[in-house]
């Protein structure tokens, strides 16, 4: 394995949080039911996706303007939340995660469905911890489409085979399975069938990626 491809929200940072909050207003404005089990079908796929599905449990149609104004609005409530995001919103591990990697060789990349990653990702201030973004600003088609990873993939110049993808939606996992390459799941996605590998925590992708040299060593090196 050459490279390793990690989905953004719910991966390396805690935005799925943040996507469900905002959602649950949207929701609670139209009337419509809304629950965690619910908000797992709209991880990985794309905003207006995410919407029709919360709108299958509305008692009537909306037009496509009304829709289109729904999604606005739900970016905008999560642009504001993702306002107030810092690098303590990464997930346990991602940073160190990242660092050992590229230490050991491996290029790092993301693969998400987002048209908000690069702006998460300046949050964050990990933006030189990647060697490529594939994200969803010009995408065709969301997960479980491979578009994003075989993207992803493509900005590296590394071939499908040679990539593991890391994500927490089953879209997510079919996405990559759908690419040629090798799926870890995290949380709700470790329930997928397609998934190559269950992961209980991010770190635990090091045993894939033995050390290769003496000099890695410190754990403070991590966090450089
Ligand atoms: C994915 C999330 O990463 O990005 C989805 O898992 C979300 O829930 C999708 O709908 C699109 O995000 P954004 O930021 O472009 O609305
Ligand atoms: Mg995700």
């Amino acid at each position: 394995m050459k490279a390793v491809i990690f989905d953004l929200d719910g991966v390396l940072v805690s935005t799925d949080e943040l996507h469900y909050q905002a959602w649950l207003q949207i929701a609670r404005s139209e009337g419509i039911s809304f629950d965690r089990t619910l908000n797992d079908r709209l991880r990985g796929v794309s905003r207006m996706q995410s919407l029709e599905i919360i709108l299958e449990r509305a008692g009537h149609g909306y037009a496509q303007k009304e829709k289109e104004a729904l999604a606005r609005q739900k970016n905008g409530i999560y642009r504001t939340l993702l306002g107030m995001l810092t690098p303590d919103a990464l997930l346990p591990g991602a940073r160190e995660i990242l660092c050992t990697l590229r230490k050991r060789g491996i290029k790092t990349a993301i693969g998400s469905s987002s048209k908000n990653a690069p702006l998460i990702l300046q949050q964050l201030q990990i933006e030189t911890l990647f060697d490529a973004v594939s994200d969803g600003n010009g995408l065709q088609h969301s997960k479980p489409h491979p578009e994003v990873f075989l993207r992803a993939a493509e900005y590296l110049r590394e071939q499908p085979q040679d990539c593991l993808v890391v994500e927490d939606a089953e879209a997510g996992i079919q996405a990559a399975k759908a690419a040629g390459m090798q799926a870890a799941a995290l949380g709700s996605a470790r329930t997928c069938p397609k998934a190559d590998y269950r992961l209980d925590r991010l770190m635990d992708l090091l045993t894939f990626f033995p050390m290769c040299n003496n000099k890695e060593t410190s754990a403070t090196d991590w966090l450089g």
